[in-house]
């Protein structure tokens, strides 16, 4: 049987999961947040209290960590830690602040692309990170990369924190998102890009339910006009 892969790429606060929730929700596909799986690994060091320059240990942590994604009707996606449910704990500041540490880590990317990878193998996938398009499914049937100026990106980070209970003001979000960006398109191993055969969609003025729904229909015509392999 061949998998259907949906690879959505994109910078922090683009849009990338609410979006991709929607669309795997709208055509019963498996929906996987790989940056949940980054953030996971972090949790799991800061509690640990690796140093985030000692590579081999958390790398070693990689490796041994289990991390289970499993679907939630109400918010989409749980995410396991060695069987504890840690769905709120990895998207806590401080995980948020140290997690673009731990992903540049080469031998972290290693384990977590394989697990991604083997997700994708067996199951329809919409999957969203910053490399999904150019290094975990780069045969993907689509590939996505989504953008949104700064200041709508900490605009809906900010209101995506409040309905978690989380309090943090604009222009600290703003300062956060831009760090984030540089370290991760600016990094050696895996950047965010956006590769040659990815449509681009500026969100700015969309809802998300209106990126879901062209996504979809950029998917649908291509069903059609018989372009999977
Ligand atoms: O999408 P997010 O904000 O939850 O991602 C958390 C961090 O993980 C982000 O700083 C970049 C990193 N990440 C990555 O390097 N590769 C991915 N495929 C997904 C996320």
């Amino acid at each position: 049987m061949v998998n259907y892969q949906i690879a959505i790429d994109g910078p922090a606060g683009s849009g990338k999961s609410t979006v991709a929730k929607q669309i795997a929700k709208k055509l019963g596909f498996l929906y996987v947040d790989t940056g949940a799986m980054y953030r996971a690994v972090t949790l799991k060091t800061i509690r640990e209290k690796i140093p985030f320059q000692n590579q081999c240990p958390i790398i070693n942590l990689a490796k041994n960590t289990e991390i289970d994604l499993t679907i939630d009707e109400k918010i989409g996606q749980r995410v396991y830690l060695d069987g504890e449910d840690v769905t709120l704990a990895i998207r806590m500041p401080d995980v948020t602040n140290a997690v673009s540490f731990v992903s540049r880590i080469t031998g972290v990317r290693v384990a977590l692309v394989k697990h991604q990878q083997a997700l994708a193998a067996n199951n329809n996938v919409v999957m969203e990170g910053r490399d999904i398009g150019s290094v975990v499914l780069p045969n993907a049937f689509l590939k996505i990369y989504l953008t949104a100026s700064i200041e709508e990106r900490a605009r809906r980070r900010f209101e995506e924190n409040k309905t978690k209970g989380i309090n943090t003001d604009m222009e600290t979000l703003k300062a956060e998102i831009a760090e984030r960006d540089l370290i991760d398109s600016t990094r050696k191993e895996s950047p965010l890009i956006k590769v040659a055969d990815a449509v681009e969609m500026e969100t700015d003025s969309l809802t998300a339910c209106q990126v879901a729904d062209k996504i979809i229909d950029i998917f649908n015509e291509r069903v059609e006009n018989g372009k999977q392999d």
